[in-house]
């Protein structure tokens, strides 16, 4: 995996030639931390204690130029045919960050709205919300665009992710309280989203990645 560029303006994205994933979520969500997580990788995406840290549409390119060798059955047969196993992966600047002004943050949700709207090669749009506290508003409105746009638009998933699970329980185990699935499910009810896996996930403890890759997996081969 390797970063490949930032952007903010839908003409400067890098071109739709292959699978793309975007992480969502409010400010200091952990955003940055999953990327690094599933990539098996430290500091890859940057991180911060303070909220703000990713200000452009950061684009990691992963398997770049690698072709994998297969195995496919022919019959009887098996052969090695290629597999082109590389995709884009995005990190987005969190919202709801007081500290940036209210044109940083108008421009960020239009050219977020627009890049959900207009990107061809998009497969996975993971919304990540804190275990511990649950949707804050702003949650809300992101959720019910993006049930909105996404209703017509069966190549891409829309995937909930309750981050920062080794805060709930120590031992790692991914222990989210009834309270916050509860009030999750209801907005996913409420704002047209429906019923649908919602992963848990800690980047401390790597709990859930093989839950992301399941998704991941979804974006291969454009
Ligand atoms: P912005 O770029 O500001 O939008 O934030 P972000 O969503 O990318 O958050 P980031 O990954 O920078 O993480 C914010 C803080 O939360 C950092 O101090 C991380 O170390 C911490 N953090 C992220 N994920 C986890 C987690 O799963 N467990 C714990 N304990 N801390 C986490
Ligand atoms: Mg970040």
């Amino acid at each position: 995996v390797t970063f490949l560029k930032g952007s903010v303006s839908m003409s400067t994205l890098p071109p739709p030639d292959r699978g793309e994933v975007a992480f969502i979520g409010r400010s200091n969500v952990g955003k940055s931390s999953l990327v690094n997580m599933i990539c098996n990788r430290k500091a890859l995406a940057y991180t911060s204690k303070r909220p703000g840290k990713t200000r452009e549409f950061n684009f990691f390119s992963v398997n770049d130029k690698v072709d994998i060798m297969k195995e496919v059955k022919y019959g009887d047969e098996v052969r090695g045919v290629k597999d082109f196993d590389c995709f884009y992966i995005v990190d987005l600047p969190g919202f709801g960050f007081a500290k940036v002004s209210r044109e940083q943050k108008d421009e960020w949700s239009k050219f977020q709205k627009e890049y959900f709207e207009s990107r061809k090669n998009l497969r996975v749009v993971f919304h990540l919300i804190d275990s511990r506290h649950g949707l804050v508003s702003e949650d809300e409105r992101i959720m019910k665009e993006c049930s909105e746009i996404f209703k017509g638009k069966k190549d891409v998933s829309y995937v909930i992710i309750l981050t920062k699970a080794d805060k709930n329980d120590s031992t790692g185990r991914g222990k989210v309280s009834k309270t916050v699935m509860e009030s999750v499910r209801n907005a996913m009810r409420e704002n047209g989203v429906g019923s649908r896996p919602i992963i848990t996930t800690s980047a401390e403890t790597k709990y859930g990645r093989d839950g992301v890759w399941t998704y991941l997996k979804e974006a291969f081969n454009g």
